[in-house]
This record gives C-alpha cells, structure tokens and sequence, in this order.
C-alpha cells in the first residue's frame, strides 16, 4: 500500500507499534477502521531490515542490519526512506571500526571534517573526519574540569544543529557510542518539521524568507565561553542560514535553528531575539521531542535539516562517554537551496 496514508486509529497503532513489522502491519493498516493519519511504516524495507517506531513519526529503531559490514542498494534505499519517513533513526548493538564507521556515511554523502581541526587548540584522538565528542583527552583520560575542549563542549548543551555555523552545513549526523554514562548524557531531539506544522500561518509566513547569522562563537558565548583565538574567528566566520526550509526528499517544511544564530538579516536585535527565543521555546515543547537514552553500541542517525539536539548533564569528570560523530554535507548552503539572495 502505497501513498503515504493509513487508516488505523492512534490508541490501535500505538498498542500494537512494538510487535507488528512488515507485511504484518501493512495488514494492520488495510483493515483497522478510524480517522486518515499520516502513515510513518508505509515502507517498501530492503532484504530483511527492520523498522521499529519508537514515536508515531519523529524517531525509529532499525535492526536486522550490520553496519559494519557493506550493505546492498536495497538496504540502502531500505535506510534512506525510513530516514525520510522519520528523522532519527537508532541502530542498536553495532560493532564498528572508525573507518566502517565512516563507510556508513559515504552512503549518503560526503563526510565532514571535524570543527577541531579547524581551531588547532588540541592534538586530535580521533582522524579529522570524526567528530570527538567524547569527554576524553588525546592521552586517553577523562578531561580536566578546567579543559578548553570541555568549555568549548559545553555548548552542546544548547539546541543547536550540527555545523549550521558552516556555509555548508551537515545533512546527517551519525553518532556512535564506545561508552557511555550509567546515568545521565541523554541525547534529545527536537522535531522541527512537527514544529513548523503547528506554528500560526502568520508565523509560517514571517519565517518563511527570513535569513539568520549563524556563529559557533554566539551559543559559546550563551555559555559565557569567549576565548576565541584571532585564527578561529577567521577560519569559522559568521554565515547566513534560512530560518525555515523544505526537505526535498519528503516535501516537508521545517524550521531551521540553532542556538548558533545571532543577527537576523532586517530585524533590529531585539527583535531576533525575540523571535529566536519564540521559535527556540516553540519547537523544543514535550510533545516534539525524543530523548534518546544511550545503550553501549548504539548508532544514532539524524537529519540537521529538520531537528535540534542537545546533550543532556551529566557527571563529566567522574564517568567516561566515549561518542564519536561522523558527518555528512548539506549539498549547498540553505540560502542557495531556498533560492534567496543574501547581500555579502
Ligand atoms: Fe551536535
């Protein structure tokens, strides 16, 4: 069945979510009876992978897959439409090296280099193309309270999404857990298509076209971090981002923010602040947001086009969170892609 649309009710689907996949559940949807909703399963899977909704429509688990072996185009497409269908998807109990890892993301694009190669402060743990966002120093211990990586870390904390302080920003993050904390460093996530539905038309339209200045040095500053070398503020210079835009793998809309922006291109300051605030409250409500608790081993996929995140606290200078991120590129800055013309 395709189409995109099913006709079971929300308290059916929601009963019977964990144990129906497949064929079972496109069953499922042909014979209940209740009101047309937007369908998240009505996928045609690869050979074998599984799609286990852990929200009605924002974030999955998928299993039945070996990341660290080369997948077929079938499981490809498999992944790329539940990750069209969904924004996060979880792949528990994976066991990769740094470079199977890295084949994941090829997949879907260009990989990034991480921003501490960029700021040169620190010898680097890990290969360029990985973002550390662990807790861990290059000498393998957990860092010291007064680390400049750990201060600079610290703005994670913020909803942000990745690298939007970038001209091109990141399409996907692919977050890997080698440790993890016993308890606390969640990771939350915030559904910004979800939230751009539910936002007034009035506000639809007030978004739509306006351009924000993104800067890895703003949401630093919230944290009142501002020791920025002259060479990184040349090397990671203001860019323009669109505040709203559409995916066009789905057609959807969805707002686009950070807590990187600062100036709002046409407002006074005041007024960005205030509308950056709205949005930032707005979007990160209960009923839009995942918390993802980590297992050892799990792969976190998510779309930066579409979400937010942030790292939740905990007890960094006693456990130790080994999370490595690689990163795949936007295809063109969002201004490009919006079709908007910013003055230099
Ligand atoms: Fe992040």
């Amino acid at each position: 069945m395709a189409g995109g649309r099913w006709n079971a009710s929300y308290d059916s689907v929601l009963n019977v979510l964990p144990t129906y996949r497949g064929a079972e559940w496109r069953r499922l949807t042909l014979t209940r009876a209740g009101p047309i909703l937007p369908c998240p399963l009505h996928l045609e899977l690869g050979m074998g992978i599984s799609v286990y909704p852990v929200t009605l429509a924002f974030a999955a688990e998928v299993g039945d897959i070996d990341l660290s072996q080369p997948l077929d185009a079938a499981n490809v497409e498999a992944v790329k439409q539940a990750f069209w269908t969904y924004s996060v998807l979880v792949f528990p109990d994976q066991h990769l090296t740094v470079s199977q890892h890295l084949a994941f993301v090829r997949y879907f694009g260009p990989h990034e280099t991480t921003i501490a190669a960029y700021r040169g402060d620190e010898a680097l743990r890990l290969p360029a193309e990985i973002a550390d966002v662990s807790n861990i120093a290059p000498d393998e211990k957990i860092w010291g309270r007064e680390s400049r990586v750990r201060m600079y870390q610290l703005g994670n904390r913020l909803w942000h999404t990745d690298s939007s302080f970038k001209r091109l920003p990141a399409l996907a993050s692919m977050l890997y857990a080698r440790s993890i904390a016993p308890i606390g460093g969640h990771t939350e996530f915030a559904d910004c298509r979800a939230a751009y539905d539910a936002l007034s038309q009035a506000m639809q339209r007030r978004i739509t076209g306006l351009v924000a200045e993104h800067s890895i040095f703003n949401s630093r500053a919230r944290m009142g971090f501002t020791d920025f070398s002259d060479h990184e503020r040349r090397v990671l210079p203001p860019v323009p981002q669109v505040l709203a835009r559409t995916i066009p793998q789905n057609g959807r809309r969805s707002i686009y923010l950070a807590s990187h922006i600062g100036r709002i291109f046409g407002l006074s300051d005041a007024e960005a602040k205030s509308l950056v605030d709205e949005l930032l409250a707005h979007t990160t409500q209960r009923q839009f947001v995942y918390t993802h608790r980590w297992r050892l081993h799990d792969l976190v996929m998510w779309d930066n086009r579409c979400t937010m995140h942030r790292g939740t606290d905990f007890d960094d200078l006693r456990w130790r969170r080994d999370v490595q991120r690689a990163t795949v590129s936007d295809i063109a800055p969002t201004c490009e892609q919006e079709g908007i013309q910013v003055a230099a």
